[in-house]
């Protein structure tokens, strides 16, 4: 029971995991309910989980840092341990990064940022201009494709430790 992450990072490691899920499936689904109110609400849906994601990431550093990570039984060779810290920088920098670009689209878009439940909008930080508008969707649009790899090396690697490799990376986290 001892070497697992602390409560804090394994409770947020999968509220965050399934955040992700929601956001990817709101936004791929956004055209499912039809073209009005169904596809607004997935859209908004899409935005308010990718800022929750942009919010709880910051905590989850904040309790990182201070409490660090379990040693893995039995420890990795270098040539893997060194590529696993790269692969978990690059999703917390997805955490960080693709919220902001995604607001930053909406806003040149003219899409607004509706307070759930109500007609109140965020106050846009950017005016609309919609040559950057299709610059950042592309860009927001195609590192979230990239990561559909990233994420699904990460699945396959926590995999990989549990059944073949059988050690306790997934069990640290569970
Ligand atoms: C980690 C969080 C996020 C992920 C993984 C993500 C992922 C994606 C993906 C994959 C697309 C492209 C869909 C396609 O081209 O078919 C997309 C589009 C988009 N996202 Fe995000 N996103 C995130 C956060 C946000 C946030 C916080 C906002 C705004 C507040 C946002 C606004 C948008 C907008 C405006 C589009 C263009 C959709 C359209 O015009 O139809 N995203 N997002
Ligand atoms: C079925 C899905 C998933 C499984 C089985 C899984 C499993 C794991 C495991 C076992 C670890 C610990 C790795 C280690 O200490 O070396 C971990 C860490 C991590 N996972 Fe996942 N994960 C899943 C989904 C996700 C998703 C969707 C994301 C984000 C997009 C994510 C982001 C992270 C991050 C950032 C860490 C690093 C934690 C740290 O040391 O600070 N995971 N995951």
């Amino acid at each position: 029971m001892a070497n697992r992450y602390a409560p804090v990072l394994r409770y947020l490691h999968w509220i965050m995991a399934g955040l992700i899920l929601v956001a990817y499936l709101a936004i791929e689904q956004r055209g499912a309910f039809g073209r009005g109110t169904g596809r607004f609400v997935m859209m908004q849906t899409h935005f308010w989980i990718g800022i929750s994601i942009f919010l709880l990431v910051w905590w989850r550093l904040a309790a990182r840092i201070r409490k660090g990570a379990p040693p893995i039984t039995p420890a990795l060779p270098a040539w893997q341990a060194i590529p696993a810290k790269l692969l978990h920088l690059s999703l917390y920098a997805f955490f960080i990064v693709m919220p902001i670009l995604g607001m930053m689209t909406a806003w040149t878009d003219g899409k607004a940022l509706y307070v759930p439940f109500t007609d109140i909008a965020l106050p846009a930080l950017m005016a609309e201009n919609r040559d950057l508008a299709h610059q950042l969707e592309d860009l927001h649009g195609s590192i979230g494709e990239a990561f559909y790899w990233v994420i699904g090396l990460h699945i396959v690697a926590a995999l990989y430790h549990h059944f073949f490799r059988r050690d306790d990376t997934l069990r640290r986290m569970k």
